[in-house]
C-alpha cells in the first residue's frame, strides 16, 4: 500500500468516532406528545383489576370490547396465551387464568358457550 493511501485509511479510522459524537450532540429531544384522555374502559366485574393492571399497558380496552360477543371461551383463552407467548405480555400464570375468566364472563354472551 502506498503512503497516501495509508494516511487516508488512518484518517478515516481516526475520524469515525468523532462523527458519532457529532451526531449524538446534534440529536434533539423527541417532541412533547400529550395523548388525549383515555375514553375506553373495561367493563366492571370480578377480575377487572387484574385486567386493568396487565392488559392496558400496550393497547386500550377497545381491543377487548370490539371483539364480537359470540366468541367462545376458547377465543379468550387463546388471546391471553397469544399476548403472553407471542407479544411478551408479562402476566403471571394465576393472573392469566383470572383474566381469562373475567373476559369470558364479561365479553362472551351466554349463548356463545362460556366453557
Ligand atoms: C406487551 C404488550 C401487550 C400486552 C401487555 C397485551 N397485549 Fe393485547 N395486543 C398486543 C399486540 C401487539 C396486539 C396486536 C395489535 C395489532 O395487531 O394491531 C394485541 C391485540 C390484542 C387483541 C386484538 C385481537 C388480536 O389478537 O390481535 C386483544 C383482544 C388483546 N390484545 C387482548 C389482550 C389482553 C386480554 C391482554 C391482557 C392479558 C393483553 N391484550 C395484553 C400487545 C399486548
Amino acid at each position: 500500500m502506498r503512503r497516501p493511501a495509508l494516511l487516508l485509511l488512518a484518517g478515516l479510522v481516526l475520524a469515525a468516532p468523532l462523527q458519532g459524537a457529532a451526531r449524538e450532540a446534534s440529536a434533539k429531544p423527541p417532541p412533547a406528545y400529550n395523548p388525549p384522555p383515555e375514553t375506553s374502559r373495561l367493563i366492571e366485574g370480578p377480575g377487572v383489576d387484574l385486567a386493568r393492571r396487565y392488559c392496558l399497558t400496550c393497547h386500550s380496552a377497545d381491543y377487548m370490547s370490539t371483539q364480537p360477543p359470540h366468541m367462545p371461551a376458547a377465543f379468550w383463552r387463546n388471546e391471553v396465551a397469544k399476548m403472553r407467548n407471542n407479544y411478551g405480555a408479562a402476566v403471571p400464570e394465576d393472573a392469566a387464568k383470572a383474566i381469562t375468566d373475567y373476559l369470558v364472563a364479561t365479553y362472551t354472551e351466554p349463548s356463545a358457550g362460556r366453557k
